[in-house]
């Protein structure tokens, strides 16, 4: 191999204060890892000495401990995005230290090729092999890697023992021509192949080859609980009665499901059905729950961007790769959570929210509608395109202080417009042909747990008229009353003349 082999330390030297980064993977699948953890170090260095020193970063989606955990530990981040998920960042986020803005995943390839966000200085790039002629084959996670290696001015590439060569074939690099050129993008079964096994660089740009030995450092999901399973038995009860109506062809509908406990148990819930067929999934992020099932014959393969499996079933699946090849296509986040195709496949989409209002307005980023949790994610790209879009959570959360179910929304991610069905512990409502005080009924006596009804309830008979009936002044009664007492329960209609 021609190129420059440097440590961690050496790379991380050539970056400068105020550098674009475009970093490779989506979650901490396929995330660089000692570059990133060298640059932090880096960063403590200079503040230290009194510099200024700070990156921004463009992702695939969230990292891991080393890249966003240690930068942001560093306070080394200036602009971030896509979507993150590290407590650290999240802490830099709503304190200012991070500019980070929220885009649907589908997006940031494209901006960056119609030049929105300027020139990337370096692309750090996990791969499992690289050859001379500038060709690598990708890990665990695509993202943005094609638009940000043809972007940026220099490449350093992370080579990581823990990725086998014959990774080969897993992924399928496509990038598709920009306005006014763009054609259709022919994807016309989930696991149909469009592009190339490789991404190729310019081997020009390739200013360092990096040795690393790590896997994801993905943690397995905690058992699930009680509220956990209703929710996964809700959904699949849900599915199963459209199947029954005819309302999903009897083959089943290409299935996209966020990643989580509750998604882990929506899966499971698939799983254990012998009413649901075996079905193919058109998503983002393949968890340990779906490796499972391909094991099972339920799931007979998935297109999706990232392989977001936990260290024990990453290696599983990399000890395997004869078995899982034909079931698995790793696509870049603009073709895995592709409108057009998401369209096109039908598919049914399942993500988590953090509250929904009774007229089915969802929230899934911002906590008591000021503090950013995660980000959209892909939950826009599938839910706004899906055949299905369905969202979950559980009815109440910390204990009953709070009720996922509110009047107004505190923050709204996916408006009523593009949500079908709401499902809770509680059970499901079904809004499509309903208007917003029938969707409301439904909402309330459906999915918000009974200590909370009675309150919906009399929200919903303030309302003095209008299609959308809301009694604007008391709308966020609930989060009032909990930023007040810590309680939503304690909410006094008193307080606003009722
Ligand atoms: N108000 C305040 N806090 C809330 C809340 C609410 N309405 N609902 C949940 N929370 C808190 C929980 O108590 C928990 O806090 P903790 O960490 O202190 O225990 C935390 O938020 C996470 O809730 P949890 O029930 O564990 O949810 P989750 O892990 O399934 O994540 C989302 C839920 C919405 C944060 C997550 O799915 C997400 O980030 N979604 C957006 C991205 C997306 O959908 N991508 C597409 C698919 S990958």
């Amino acid at each position: 191999m021609g190129f420059p082999i440097m440590s961690p330390k050496e790379a991380a030297a050539m970056i400068n204060n105020g550098d674009n980064l475009g970093f490779s993977g989506f979650t901490a699948s396929g995330s660089p890892k000692v570059v990133p953890e060298a640059l932090a170090e880096r960063a403590e260095k200079e503040h230290e000495a009194g510099r200024p020193f700070k990156v921004n970063i463009f992702t695939g989606a969230s990292t891991n401990n080393w890249a966003d955990g240690a930068l942001a530990r560093a306070n080394a981040i200036g602009i971030r995005t896509p979507y993150q998920n590290t407590p650290d960042l999240r802490k830099r986020i709503n304190s200012h230290d991070a500019h980070y803005f929220d885009l649907h995943l589908s997006e940031l390839a494209q901006k960056f090729r119609y030049g929105t966000y300027g020139e990337l200085d370096y692309a750090i790039i996990e791969v499992a092999e690289v050859f001379d002629n500038g060709e690598v084959i990708l890990g665990t996670g695509v993202g943005n890697v094609p638009t940000y290696v043809a972007h940026a001015k220099k490449v350093i590439l992370e080579l990581n023992a823990k990725l086998p060569k014959d990774m080969y074939g897993l992924h399928d690099i496509y990038m598709p021509l920009d306005p006014p050129h763009r054609r259709e993008i022919p994807i016309y079964k989930p696991l149909d192949r469009i592009g190339s096994p490789v991404v190729k660089i310019d081997p020009s740009k390739i200013a360092a080859v990096v040795h690393s030995d790590r896997f994801d450092g993905i943690k397995g999901f905690s058992e699930l609980d009680d509220t956990t399973l209703q929710i996964g038995a809700n959904v699949c009860g849900f599915l199963i009665g459209e199947l029954r109506k005819g309302r999903i062809p009897k083959g089943f509908l290409p299935i996209q499901s966020g990643v989580g406990n509750v998604a882990n148990a929506v899966l499971f819930g698939l799983g254990d059905s012998n009413e649901i067929p075996q079905f193919e999934m058109y998503t983002e992020v393949v968890q340990d729950a779906v490796i499972e099932l391909m094991k099972m014959g339920k799931c007979k393969g998935g297109s999706t961007c990232s392989l977001t499996l936990s260290d024990k079933a990453e290696s599983e699946v990399l000890k395997n790769l004869d078995f899982f090849r034909d079931k698995l296509v790793l696509r870049p986040a603009e073709i895995s959570n592709n409108p057009e195709v998401i369209r096109r496949l039908g598919v049914i989409a399942m993500n988590t929210a953090l509250e929904a209002d009774i007229f089915g307005n969802i929230n899934s980023t911002h906590v008591v509608g000021t503090r950013m949790m995660n980000g959209i994610g892909g939950s826009g790209d599938f839910t706004r395109n899906g055949y299905l879009s369905i969202f979950s959570c559980p009815s109440v959360t910390k204990g009953g202080l709070i009720s996922n179910i509110v009047p107004m929304a505190s923050h709204i991610d996916h408006t009523e417009h593009s949500v079908d069905i709401i499902i809770t512990d509680q059970g499901v409502a079904d809004l499509r042909g309903k208007d917003p005080v029938q969707r409301a009924e439904t909402i309330i006596e459906n999915c918000a747990n009974p200590i909370y009804r009675p309150l919906l309830r009399e929200y919903l008979a303030l309302g003095k008229g209008g299609q959308t009936p809301h009694t604007l002044e008391a709308s966020l009664a609930f989060h009032t009353a909990f930023k007040a007492t810590g309680d939503m329960r304690n909410v006094d209609w008193s307080a606003y003349g009722f």
